[in-house]
Protein backbone atom coordinates (compact mmCIF):
# COMPACT_ATOMS: atom_id res chain seq x y z
CA UNK A 1 0.00 0.00 0.00
CA UNK A 2 0.89 3.62 -0.86
CA UNK A 3 0.55 6.74 0.95
CA UNK A 4 -2.33 9.16 -0.28
CA UNK A 5 -0.28 11.56 -1.81
CA UNK A 6 -1.87 15.31 0.34
CA UNK A 7 1.36 16.87 1.65
CA UNK A 8 4.15 18.42 -0.53
CA UNK A 9 7.38 16.80 1.88
CA UNK A 10 11.03 18.68 2.54
CA UNK A 11 13.58 15.86 2.08
CA UNK A 12 13.98 15.27 5.15
CA UNK A 13 13.67 12.81 7.53
CA UNK A 14 13.58 13.94 11.35
CA UNK A 15 15.02 10.53 13.42
CA UNK A 16 15.34 12.23 16.94
CA UNK A 17 14.83 15.44 18.53
CA UNK A 18 16.01 17.09 21.80
CA UNK A 19 14.77 20.74 22.76
CA UNK A 20 15.23 22.86 19.51
CA UNK A 21 17.33 20.24 17.84
CA UNK A 22 15.91 17.68 15.51
CA UNK A 23 18.54 15.64 13.96
CA UNK A 24 17.88 13.23 10.54
CA UNK A 25 18.65 9.92 9.49
CA UNK A 26 22.18 10.73 8.04
CA UNK A 27 22.84 13.00 11.41
CA UNK A 28 22.39 16.39 10.64
CA UNK A 29 21.13 18.54 13.37
CA UNK A 30 18.58 21.30 12.48
CA UNK A 31 17.02 23.86 14.68
CA UNK A 32 13.56 24.02 14.74
CA UNK A 33 12.33 27.60 14.72
CA UNK A 34 8.80 26.19 13.61
CA UNK A 35 7.86 23.53 16.21
CA UNK A 36 6.45 21.42 14.31
CA UNK A 37 3.42 23.83 13.32
CA UNK A 38 2.76 25.57 16.89
CA UNK A 39 2.55 22.18 18.30
CA UNK A 40 6.19 22.05 20.14
CA UNK A 41 5.54 24.23 23.45
CA UNK A 42 7.80 22.60 25.74
CA UNK A 43 10.44 21.52 23.68
CA UNK A 44 11.17 17.89 21.96
CA UNK A 45 11.08 15.23 24.25
CA UNK A 46 11.27 17.30 27.41
CA UNK A 47 12.63 15.27 30.51
CA UNK A 48 9.05 15.86 32.55
CA UNK A 49 7.17 14.88 29.65
CA UNK A 50 9.06 11.69 28.74
CA UNK A 51 9.03 11.01 32.45
CA UNK A 52 5.39 11.20 32.54
CA UNK A 53 3.78 9.68 30.19
CA UNK A 54 6.34 6.50 30.00
CA UNK A 55 5.03 6.36 34.00
CA UNK A 56 1.50 6.76 32.93
CA UNK A 57 1.85 3.95 30.40
CA UNK A 58 3.21 1.61 32.84
CA UNK A 59 -0.37 2.07 34.78
CA UNK A 60 -2.70 2.44 32.36
CA UNK A 61 -2.94 4.04 28.88
CA UNK A 62 -6.08 4.15 27.57
CA UNK A 63 -9.80 3.25 29.49
CA UNK A 64 -13.10 4.74 27.53
CA UNK A 65 -15.30 7.35 28.71
CA UNK A 66 -17.06 5.53 30.28
CA UNK A 67 -15.14 5.31 33.40
CA UNK A 68 -14.03 7.40 36.51
CA UNK A 69 -10.78 9.43 34.82
CA UNK A 70 -9.04 11.55 37.81
CA UNK A 71 -6.37 12.68 35.67
CA UNK A 72 -9.62 14.93 33.42
CA UNK A 73 -10.47 16.54 36.68
CA UNK A 74 -6.48 17.55 37.54
CA UNK A 75 -6.28 18.55 33.72
CA UNK A 76 -9.62 20.52 33.66
CA UNK A 77 -8.51 22.30 37.24
CA UNK A 78 -4.75 22.75 36.31
CA UNK A 79 -5.89 24.73 32.73
CA UNK A 80 -8.20 26.84 34.94
CA UNK A 81 -5.62 27.65 37.48
CA UNK A 82 -3.08 28.64 35.01
CA UNK A 83 -5.45 30.09 32.48
CA UNK A 84 -7.49 31.94 35.22
CA UNK A 85 -10.19 30.37 33.10
CA UNK A 86 -12.01 28.48 36.29
CA UNK A 87 -15.61 29.19 35.67
CA UNK A 88 -15.19 27.26 32.54
CA UNK A 89 -16.14 23.34 31.96
CA UNK A 90 -13.68 21.16 29.84
CA UNK A 91 -14.59 18.77 26.76
CA UNK A 92 -11.76 16.86 26.09
CA UNK A 93 -11.61 15.70 22.32
CA UNK A 94 -7.91 14.46 19.96
CA UNK A 95 -7.61 17.71 17.76
CA UNK A 96 -7.78 21.23 16.66
CA UNK A 97 -10.50 20.35 14.17
CA UNK A 98 -12.30 18.38 16.47
CA UNK A 99 -12.11 21.31 19.00
CA UNK A 100 -14.27 23.55 17.03
CA UNK A 101 -16.74 21.20 15.19
CA UNK A 102 -17.84 20.55 18.91
CA UNK A 103 -17.66 23.92 19.34
CA UNK A 104 -19.61 25.39 16.94
CA UNK A 105 -22.34 21.83 17.65
CA UNK A 106 -22.72 23.07 20.92
CA UNK A 107 -23.04 26.13 20.47
CA UNK A 108 -26.24 25.68 17.83
CA UNK A 109 -27.22 22.94 20.59
CA UNK A 110 -27.57 25.98 22.92
CA UNK A 111 -29.35 28.86 20.98
CA UNK A 112 -31.27 26.77 18.18
CA UNK A 113 -29.68 28.09 15.32
CA UNK A 114 -27.67 27.66 12.29
CA UNK A 115 -25.55 30.37 10.54
CA UNK A 116 -21.96 31.22 12.02
CA UNK A 117 -20.16 34.16 11.30
CA UNK A 118 -16.18 33.74 10.07
CA UNK A 119 -13.07 35.80 9.15
CA UNK A 120 -11.51 35.74 5.52
CA UNK A 121 -8.21 34.14 5.67
CA UNK A 122 -9.50 32.48 8.90
CA UNK A 123 -8.38 28.80 9.46
CA UNK A 124 -10.44 26.62 11.84
CA UNK A 125 -9.73 22.79 10.29
CA UNK A 126 -10.90 20.46 8.17
CA UNK A 127 -13.75 18.44 10.19
CA UNK A 128 -17.53 19.49 8.36
CA UNK A 129 -18.62 22.51 10.07
CA UNK A 130 -15.50 23.90 10.84
CA UNK A 131 -13.79 23.94 7.25
CA UNK A 132 -17.04 25.41 6.18
CA UNK A 133 -15.95 28.45 7.89
CA UNK A 134 -12.65 28.86 5.68
CA UNK A 135 -12.94 31.10 2.77
CA UNK A 136 -10.58 28.58 1.08
CA UNK A 137 -12.71 26.61 -2.17
CA UNK A 138 -9.70 24.15 -2.65
CA UNK A 139 -10.72 22.41 1.21
CA UNK A 140 -14.06 22.37 1.15
CA UNK A 141 -15.79 19.78 -0.67
CA UNK A 142 -19.43 20.43 -2.41
CA UNK A 143 -20.95 18.41 1.08
CA UNK A 144 -19.20 21.59 3.30
CA UNK A 145 -20.64 23.98 1.12
CA UNK A 146 -24.43 23.37 2.41
CA UNK A 147 -23.77 24.97 5.38
CA UNK A 148 -24.76 28.90 6.25
CA UNK A 149 -21.52 30.60 6.81
CA UNK A 150 -21.01 34.44 6.26
CA UNK A 151 -17.03 35.33 6.15
CA UNK A 152 -16.40 38.69 6.70
CA UNK A 153 -13.29 40.99 6.77
CA UNK A 154 -11.35 41.97 10.13
CA UNK A 155 -12.28 45.54 11.34
CA UNK A 156 -15.73 46.49 9.38
CA UNK A 157 -17.80 46.52 12.39
CA UNK A 158 -20.46 48.20 10.25
CA UNK A 159 -20.73 44.92 8.47
CA UNK A 160 -20.68 42.74 11.69
CA UNK A 161 -23.42 44.37 12.64
CA UNK A 162 -25.47 44.10 9.66
CA UNK A 163 -24.87 40.63 10.10
CA UNK A 164 -25.39 39.95 13.33
CA UNK A 165 -28.61 41.46 13.89
CA UNK A 166 -30.24 39.01 11.43
CA UNK A 167 -31.93 35.81 13.86
CA UNK A 168 -30.69 32.73 12.56
CA UNK A 169 -26.74 33.51 13.23
CA UNK A 170 -25.65 31.10 15.83
CA UNK A 171 -22.05 31.77 16.35
CA UNK A 172 -19.15 33.72 15.49
CA UNK A 173 -15.53 32.14 15.19
CA UNK A 174 -12.54 33.76 15.70
CA UNK A 175 -9.01 33.28 15.60
CA UNK A 176 -7.45 35.57 18.10
CA UNK A 177 -4.20 35.75 15.94
CA UNK A 178 -5.00 34.12 12.71
CA UNK A 179 -2.03 31.53 11.63
CA UNK A 180 -2.19 29.81 8.67
CA UNK A 181 -3.28 32.74 6.56
CA UNK A 182 -0.74 34.95 8.25
CA UNK A 183 -0.49 36.71 11.78
CA UNK A 184 -3.41 38.87 10.86
CA UNK A 185 -4.97 40.33 14.30
CA UNK A 186 -8.64 42.87 14.33
CA UNK A 187 -7.60 45.76 16.36
CA UNK A 188 -8.71 46.15 19.94
CA UNK A 189 -11.60 48.33 19.56
CA UNK A 190 -12.86 45.36 17.01
CA UNK A 191 -12.73 42.23 19.49
CA UNK A 192 -14.38 44.54 22.16
CA UNK A 193 -17.42 45.33 20.05
CA UNK A 194 -17.36 42.04 18.26
CA UNK A 195 -17.76 40.62 22.14
CA UNK A 196 -20.55 43.05 22.96
CA UNK A 197 -22.61 42.32 20.16
CA UNK A 198 -22.09 38.71 20.28
CA UNK A 199 -23.64 38.84 24.02
CA UNK A 200 -26.33 41.67 23.05
CA UNK A 201 -28.32 39.21 19.97
CA UNK A 202 -27.64 35.70 21.79
CA UNK A 203 -24.88 34.51 19.83
CA UNK A 204 -21.99 32.29 21.27
CA UNK A 205 -18.88 33.73 20.69
CA UNK A 206 -15.81 30.90 19.98
CA UNK A 207 -12.15 32.03 20.14
CA UNK A 208 -10.11 29.55 18.30
CA UNK A 209 -7.22 29.23 20.44
CA UNK A 210 -5.68 26.10 18.77
CA UNK A 211 -2.70 27.90 18.07
CA UNK A 212 -2.00 31.59 19.48
CA UNK A 213 -3.44 29.56 23.10
CA UNK A 214 -0.95 27.75 25.74
CA UNK A 215 1.11 30.44 26.38
CA UNK A 216 2.17 31.24 22.70
CA UNK A 217 1.07 34.98 22.68
CA UNK A 218 2.70 35.74 25.80
CA UNK A 219 -0.40 34.96 27.73
CA UNK A 220 -2.34 31.75 28.02
CA UNK A 221 -4.79 32.98 25.86
CA UNK A 222 -4.37 35.61 23.00
CA UNK A 223 -7.93 36.83 23.30
CA UNK A 224 -6.66 37.95 26.96
CA UNK A 225 -4.69 40.64 25.62
CA UNK A 226 -8.19 42.30 24.83
CA UNK A 227 -10.12 41.77 28.28
CA UNK A 228 -12.83 39.99 26.12
CA UNK A 229 -14.61 36.77 27.94
CA UNK A 230 -15.54 34.41 25.16
CA UNK A 231 -18.23 31.83 25.52
CA UNK A 232 -16.38 28.98 23.94
CA UNK A 233 -12.41 28.52 24.10
CA UNK A 234 -10.93 25.88 21.52
CA UNK A 235 -7.16 24.49 22.38
CA UNK A 236 -4.68 22.15 20.63
CA UNK A 237 -1.83 22.27 19.28
CA UNK A 238 0.88 23.23 22.07
CA UNK A 239 -1.14 21.18 24.79
CA UNK A 240 -0.30 18.08 24.17
CA UNK A 241 3.51 18.98 22.78
CA UNK A 242 2.77 16.92 19.91
CA UNK A 243 0.30 14.03 21.50
CA UNK A 244 -2.84 14.08 19.81
CA UNK A 245 -4.98 16.13 22.36
CA UNK A 246 -7.80 18.85 22.20
CA UNK A 247 -10.40 20.78 24.73
CA UNK A 248 -13.32 23.35 24.52
CA UNK A 249 -13.21 25.58 27.80
CA UNK A 250 -17.32 26.09 27.88
CA UNK A 251 -18.77 29.04 30.19
CA UNK A 252 -21.11 27.28 32.81
CA UNK A 253 -24.41 29.30 30.59
CA UNK A 254 -23.77 26.05 28.18
CA UNK A 255 -25.39 23.39 29.58
CA UNK A 256 -24.06 19.68 28.94
CA UNK A 257 -26.51 16.89 29.22
CA UNK A 258 -25.74 13.34 29.06
CA UNK A 259 -24.58 12.16 24.98
CA UNK A 260 -24.78 15.64 23.93
CA UNK A 261 -21.34 15.30 22.74
CA UNK A 262 -18.54 12.35 22.77
CA UNK A 263 -15.57 10.94 21.91
CA UNK A 264 -13.96 6.88 21.90
CA UNK A 265 -10.29 8.21 22.37
CA UNK A 266 -10.49 12.23 24.01
CA UNK A 267 -9.42 12.78 27.37
CA UNK A 268 -7.39 9.52 27.57
CA UNK A 269 -5.36 8.47 30.39
CA UNK A 270 -1.78 9.14 28.38
CA UNK A 271 -3.62 12.14 26.75
CA UNK A 272 -4.27 13.74 29.76
CA UNK A 273 -0.64 12.73 31.80
CA UNK A 274 0.36 14.68 28.16
CA UNK A 275 -1.32 17.56 28.67
CA UNK A 276 -0.24 17.72 32.64
CA UNK A 277 3.16 17.41 32.46
CA UNK A 278 3.08 20.55 29.25
CA UNK A 279 1.04 22.65 31.73
CA UNK A 280 3.80 21.53 34.90
CA UNK A 281 6.51 22.83 32.65
CA UNK A 282 5.06 25.59 31.37
CA UNK A 283 4.41 26.79 34.99
CA UNK A 284 7.48 25.59 36.39
CA UNK A 285 9.78 26.97 34.22
CA UNK A 286 7.81 30.24 33.63
CA UNK A 287 7.43 29.86 29.66
CA UNK A 288 4.68 32.20 29.54
CA UNK A 289 6.78 35.10 30.84
CA UNK A 290 9.89 34.03 28.49
CA UNK A 291 6.94 34.11 24.83
CA UNK A 292 6.31 37.93 26.27
CA UNK A 293 10.03 38.83 27.13
CA UNK A 294 11.46 36.84 23.68
CA UNK A 295 8.81 38.95 21.88
CA UNK A 296 10.56 42.15 22.61
CA UNK A 297 13.87 41.13 21.76
CA UNK A 298 12.73 39.46 18.48
CA UNK A 299 11.61 42.68 17.16
CA UNK A 300 14.77 44.49 18.10
CA UNK A 301 16.29 41.82 16.53
CA UNK A 302 14.58 42.22 12.94
CA UNK A 303 14.81 46.04 13.15
CA UNK A 304 18.41 45.21 12.40
CA UNK A 305 17.18 43.70 8.98
CA UNK A 306 16.10 46.63 6.37
CA UNK A 307 14.62 43.60 4.32
CA UNK A 308 11.95 43.42 6.77
CA UNK A 309 8.82 45.57 6.66
CA UNK A 310 6.72 44.03 9.39
CA UNK A 311 7.15 42.09 12.21
CA UNK A 312 3.17 40.37 12.99
CA UNK A 313 2.08 38.74 15.97
CA UNK A 314 2.25 38.56 19.37
CA UNK A 315 4.86 36.58 21.75
CA UNK A 316 6.44 33.87 20.27
CA UNK A 317 3.51 33.39 17.19
CA UNK A 318 5.46 35.36 15.23
CA UNK A 319 5.74 36.37 11.48
CA UNK A 320 8.51 38.48 9.06
CA UNK A 321 7.08 40.31 6.48
CA UNK A 322 8.79 40.64 3.23
CA UNK A 323 8.02 42.53 -0.03
CA UNK A 324 9.18 38.74 -1.63
CA UNK A 325 7.57 35.57 -1.58
CA UNK A 326 9.30 33.64 1.05
CA UNK A 327 9.24 30.02 -0.31
CA UNK A 328 12.78 30.37 -1.53
CA UNK A 329 13.86 31.44 1.38
CA UNK A 330 12.55 28.68 3.47
CA UNK A 331 14.31 26.08 1.40
CA UNK A 332 17.41 28.05 1.46
CA UNK A 333 16.92 28.18 5.49
CA UNK A 334 16.44 24.36 5.87
CA UNK A 335 19.52 23.65 3.01
CA UNK A 336 21.62 26.04 3.78
CA UNK A 337 21.14 26.90 7.69
CA UNK A 338 19.76 24.08 8.93
CA UNK A 339 16.75 25.75 10.29
CA UNK A 340 12.54 25.11 9.90
CA UNK A 341 10.30 28.16 9.84
CA UNK A 342 6.95 27.80 8.50
CA UNK A 343 4.97 30.00 5.40
CA UNK A 344 1.42 31.15 5.81
CA UNK A 345 -1.56 31.86 2.96
CA UNK A 346 0.05 35.05 2.57
CA UNK A 347 3.17 33.71 0.94
CA UNK A 348 4.91 36.66 2.25
CA UNK A 349 5.23 36.19 5.76
CA UNK A 350 7.81 33.63 6.91
CA UNK A 351 6.32 32.41 10.37
CA UNK A 352 8.80 31.55 13.22
CA UNK A 353 7.03 29.13 15.80
CA UNK A 354 9.48 27.83 18.25
CA UNK A 355 8.96 26.28 21.77
CA UNK A 356 8.01 28.09 24.34
CA UNK A 357 11.17 27.77 25.90
CA UNK A 358 13.90 28.87 23.80
CA UNK A 359 16.44 31.86 24.15
CA UNK A 360 17.88 34.77 23.44
CA UNK A 361 21.10 32.72 22.05
CA UNK A 362 18.87 30.58 19.44
CA UNK A 363 16.99 33.94 18.37
CA UNK A 364 20.74 35.15 17.68
CA UNK A 365 21.33 32.21 15.70
CA UNK A 366 18.08 32.64 13.69
CA UNK A 367 19.00 36.29 12.90
CA UNK A 368 22.61 35.54 11.96
CA UNK A 369 21.00 32.35 9.47
CA UNK A 370 18.42 34.86 7.86
CA UNK A 371 21.05 37.36 7.15
CA UNK A 372 23.25 35.35 5.71
CA UNK A 373 20.18 34.02 3.27
CA UNK A 374 18.75 37.29 2.60
C1 LIG B 1 -6.27 28.21 14.47
C2 LIG B 1 -6.40 26.76 14.08
N1 LIG B 1 -7.55 26.14 14.32
C3 LIG B 1 -7.73 24.83 14.02
C4 LIG B 1 -6.71 24.11 13.44
C5 LIG B 1 -6.91 22.66 13.11
O1 LIG B 1 -6.21 21.86 14.01
P1 LIG B 1 -5.90 20.33 13.68
O2 LIG B 1 -4.96 20.29 12.53
O3 LIG B 1 -5.33 19.79 14.97
O4 LIG B 1 -7.21 19.69 13.36
C6 LIG B 1 -5.49 24.72 13.17
C7 LIG B 1 -4.38 23.97 12.53
O5 LIG B 1 -3.47 24.51 11.95
C8 LIG B 1 -5.32 26.09 13.50
O6 LIG B 1 -4.18 26.73 13.25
Amino acid sequence: MKLFDVYPLYNVTPVSAKGIVVTDDKGQKYLDFYGGHAVISIGHSHPHYVRRIKEQLDHIGFYSNAVQNPLQLELAAKIGELSGCEDYNLFLCNSGAEANENALKLASFHNGKTRVIAFKNGFHGRTSAAVATTDNEKINAPLNKQQKTTILPFDDIDAFKAEIVKDDVCSVIIETIQGVGGLDEPSAEFFKNVAELCKENGVVLIADEVQSGYGRSGKFFAFQHYNIKPDIITIAKGMGNGFPVGGVLIQEEIKASFGLLGTTFGGNHLACAASLAVLEVIHDEQLIKNAANLYTYFVEKAAEIPAVKRVKGKGLMLGLEFDFEVAELRKKLIHNQFMFTGGAKDKHVLRVLPALNITKENLDTFFTALKAEL
